[in-house]
């Protein structure tokens, strides 16, 4: 597991069906060798891949659940 520079582990959080809370600052490199950097003291890293700013959430699994919900609803009522 990385340790920060000041030699404490750094924590990651997994949020049920949501991101990955990191504490930062990361820096975060894709599957193509790009990186993105981030300076916040806490990093939502999305583990669903609908952000549109991946790697980094932007909420979007939020939308996913929703629409699970709604689809759940319109199943129960045919
Ligand atoms: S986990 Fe939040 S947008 Fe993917």
């Amino acid at each position: 597991m990385p340790k920060a520079s000041n030699g404490d582990r750094r924590r990651i959080t997994f949020v049920p069906q949501g991101p990955a809370l990191v504490e930062g600052p990361v820096e975060l490199v894709r599957e193509d060798g790009t990186s993105v950097c981030s300076d916040r003291f806490l990093v939502a890293v999305c583990l669903c891949r609908r952000s549109k700013t991946y790697p980094l959430c932007d909420t979007s699994h939020r939308k996913r659940r929703r629409r699970t919900d709604e689809s759940t609803h319109g199943e129960r009522g045919q």
